[in-house]
């Protein structure tokens, strides 16, 4: 998290709201972050809580649709937001670029990789064709496609998931744009592959000093590859700040429950898999107060009905600066190291109970 007056990135109470014949979507309703170059964002939520919307709308995506936006996207203090349709469509690609889930339906059938990818590059250079392709067979084999000059002239049906999305990913880098989306890159692969695409992206990342936005319902790839962590809960962060103190010690009920029901943030392999109950919440007619209460297991230890009623602040965590949470609860660390850990992380349970005894028995002294 940034601490520097002009981030690479800032993004300010961004809202993108959607009219609809039954009433208005909020789909991001009021997200604000920080990225610096070189670093990353990891973006995670369940399905619908208005990660793609947010990402795509820094693309520019959201022109020439019905969606209203406000707030600011301020890329090296330009605001995304208010420069020209003209404007927009140069840096796309140029200065910020996506990878998408599914490369087959990002890519066009009809033409080659390679033909792809030179057109991502002349847009944006005024070089020759044959320049282009020397520069698309560079990036397919800097991406670690095998014998790259002559798998240029494939199609993308005749890749492979991985090579695709490695494919893709040469797309997106082959201007070197400062900042990239990954929506979700490797949702659609298997494990080894998943590993392999983010080593590269990590990899890539370090030499292009790109930042990088990673959207993803995975908090193991959070782990893996974000500096920082916004959790995304109905259009809004309910979470937000360094990966190592949102993944060590999580203060908001909704990030405790994405925890419990992944696999593979804890080391700890007898822990339980806990899914969250019930679905997320429509963001036509979300619930009052705090978005999470019809599924959150601790609304009786927040006094009176402050949870059905009263939408909860993003307010500064108990471990300081740059760690934001949304949530009545007074006493989140005790909650999580008695209640939530025991179940998903035993021995780590022990540890934290040992490190909050002496501020927990302050507190709880009436000296
Ligand atoms: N063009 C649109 N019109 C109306 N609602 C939309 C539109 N695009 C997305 N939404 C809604 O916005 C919400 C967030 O969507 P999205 O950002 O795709 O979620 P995520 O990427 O987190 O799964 C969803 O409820 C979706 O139905
Ligand atoms: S505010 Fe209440 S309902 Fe929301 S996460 Fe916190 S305890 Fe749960
Ligand atoms: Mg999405």
């Amino acid at each position: 998290m940034s601490t520097v007056s002009t981030p690479f990135l800032s993004v300010r109470d961004l809202k993108v709201h959607f009219p609809t014949p039954d009433g208005i979507v909020k789909a991001t309703d009021g997200l604000s972050f920080d990225l610096e170059k070189g670093k990353t964002l990891g973006i995670v939520g369940e399905s619908g809580s208005g990660k793609s919307v947010s990402s795509s709308t820094i693309l520019g995506l959201h022109r020439g649709s019905r969606a209203i936006v406000s707030g600011e996207i301020l890329l090296e203090g330009v605001d995304l937001l208010q420069v020209s349709d003209e404007d927009m469509r140069r840096r796309r690609g140029l200065d910020v670029s996506m990878i998408f889930q599914d490369p087959l339906s990002a890519m066009h059938p009809y033409y080659t990789v390679g033909n792809q990818l030179v057109e991502a590059y002349r847009v944006h250079n005024n070089v020759s064709k044959k320049a282009a392709r020397t520069r698309a067979i560079e990036m397919l084999e800097r991406v670690g496609i095998p014998q790259p000059d002559r798998r240029v002239d494939d199609y993308p049906h005749q890749f492979s998931g991985g090579m695709r999305q490695r494919a893709m990913i040469a797309m997106g880098l082959i201007n070197n744009p400062g900042l990239l989306i990954a929506d979700e890159p490797t949702t659609a692969l298997d494990v080894t592959v998943q590993a392999q695409i983010l080593d590269l992206l990590q990899d890539l990342q370090r030499e292009f000093d790109s930042a990088i936005i990673i959207i993803t319902h995975d908090l193991g790839v959070v782990a893996e590859m974000a500096d920082d962590v916004l959790v995304m809960y109905a259009g809004k962060a309910v979470e937000y700040g360094p990966t190592k103190d949102i993944l060590v010690r999580p203060e908001m009920p909704y990030t405790w429950g994405l925890l419990s029901s992944v696999p593979d943030v804890t080391a700890d392999t007898s822990a339980k898999l806990i899914p969250i109950p019930g679905n997320p919440p429509s963001l036509l007619n979300p619930p009052p107060g705090c978005a999470f209460h019809p599924r959150c297991p601790h609304v009786s230890k927040v006094p009176g009905d402050l949870c059905r009623t009263v939408q909860p602040d993003l307010v500064p965590g108990r471990q300081g600066l740059g760690h934001l949470k949304r949530c009545h609860l007074t006493d989140p660390d005790e909650v999580y190291a008695l209640e939530v850990l025991p179940e998903i992380d035993p021995a780590r349970a022990d540890e934290l109970a040992h490190e909050l005894a002496p501020y927990a028995t302050d507190e709880k002294d009436p000296q």
